[in-house]
């Protein structure tokens, strides 16, 4: 199984993009692919497809082409919910101690990374971000 997870533009601009890649090694999970990018507008649309109707798309879409991110393709079993629960709540103030969320994010919009939601929302999502966001 694959998933995306993904550096947003905060924690790349604010240099945590190595500390990120080392919890993910220490945490044994498996890199396949790897690239630095900067979503388009109509990428970024995409991306966030289901969102659309959602108050805060505008912003979130400004948000996510605001700079270059960092996605990761990571494979292993269960490695969607396995990403997930490793990133923590949406919501920085309710992530965990030790997710990624907790250490990096500043915000309910800037939480530092993505982590694909099913398995095949993941093979969209990384045909968007490797394909050419
Ligand atoms: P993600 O897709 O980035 O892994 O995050 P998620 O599943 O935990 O959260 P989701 O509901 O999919 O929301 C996507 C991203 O939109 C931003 N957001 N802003 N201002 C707001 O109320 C709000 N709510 C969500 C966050 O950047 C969130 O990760
Ligand atoms: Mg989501």
């Amino acid at each position: 199984m694959k998933t995306l997870l993904m550096i947003k533009p905060d924690a790349v601009a604010e240099g945590h993009v190595g500390d990120i890649l080392g919890l993910v090694e220490r945490n044994r999970f498996a890199i396949r692919r790897m690239t630095k990018t900067q979503f388009s507008r109509e990428g970024a649309e995409r991306f966030y497809a289901v969102h659309r109707e959602r108050p805060f798309f505008k912003d979130l879409v400004s948000y996510i082409t605001s700079g270059p991110v960092v996605a990761i393709e990571i494979e292993g079993d269960e490695a969607v919910s396995r990403i997930r629960e490793f990133i923590g709540a949406t919501n920085p103030a309710d992530a965990r101690p030790g997710t990624v969320r907790y250490m990096f994010g500043k915000s309910l919009q800037n939480n530092a990374v993505h982590g694909s939601d099913a398995p095949e929302n993941a093979q969209k999502e990384l045909e968007i971000v490797f394909g050419g966001a």
